[in-house]
């Protein structure tokens, strides 16, 4: 049978989130969250939407996968010359948006970004596989290229460079972190009246707690 867009429709009924389960922190309140998440074997829980705008406000969002987080925000990484980066260098403000579907949860958060130490990003790129590592060299996202081929071949080249010693983190690659000053739990809830709960950062660093209509 034939079903158009507009009749795909689900009610969410798994479950509430109310201020009494609210943890006061909403580092911990994302571990829970993010730990339910990874027990639930979603397919990559770690992916999340990054928005980021130029400096005049065209918006541009993209998928991006969360390394690490605590109570510093947000880690991903990323080529620094890419689209996002350029950006995010002149408007170093960004958006993060999760959805778990089979949660019916959607996390939403915004602030501030930063690049994160040379060490830091060093860490993380000495755990990648040795050919994601030649892929940072190869590829400048983001920039036009002829072909697939032109692409391989660079790979090629940067594989016989290295063959036999360590790649090295391309000056270029590194990790960014979203320090938040908003984060938004979002629970689905039965006839569009879902459970919202915005966290936003106080002047003293700790956080209050509001209800949003949904
Ligand atoms: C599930 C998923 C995860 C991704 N993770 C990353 C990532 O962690 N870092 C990254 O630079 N690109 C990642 N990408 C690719 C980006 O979506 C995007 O194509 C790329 O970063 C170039 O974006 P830009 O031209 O807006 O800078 C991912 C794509 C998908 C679909």
């Amino acid at each position: 049978m034939d079903q158009t867009v507009a009749d795909l429709r689900k009610d969410y009924t798994l479950q509430d989130f109310n201020e009494i389960d609210a943890n006061p922190n909403p580092f911990n309140q994302f571990q829970t969250w993010f730990a339910q998440a990874l027990a639930a074997q979603l397919l990559e829980p770690n992916a999340m939407t990054i928005a980021t705008t130029t400096p005049d406000g065209k918006p541009s969002a993209r998928m991006v996968l969360l390394k690490d987080f605590d109570e510093r925000g947000f880690v991903f990484f990323t080529n620094y010359n890419s689209r996002k980066g350029q950006e995010l260098a002149e408007n170093p403000q960004a958006a993060l948006v999760f959805w778990w579907a089979e949660l019916e949860r959607q996390v939403r958060i915004t602030g501030r970004v930063e690049k994160t130490a040379e060490n830091e990003s060093d860490y993380y790129f000495d755990s990648r596989p040795a050919n994601s590592r030649l892929g940072a060299w190869a590829s400048n996202q983001s920039e036009v290229i002829v072909s697939r081929e032109f692409l391989e071949q660079r790979l090629r080249e940067f594989q016989q460079q290295y063959a036999n010693q360590e790649v090295p983190r391309p000056p270029h690659w590194g990790g960014l972190r979203v320090i938040p000053t908003e984060i938004e739990f979002w629970q689905g809830r039965p006839s569009r009246l879902h459970d919202r709960l915005l966290y936003t950062r106080l002047d003293d660093g700790g956080w209050k707690i509001e209800r949003l209509s949904p």
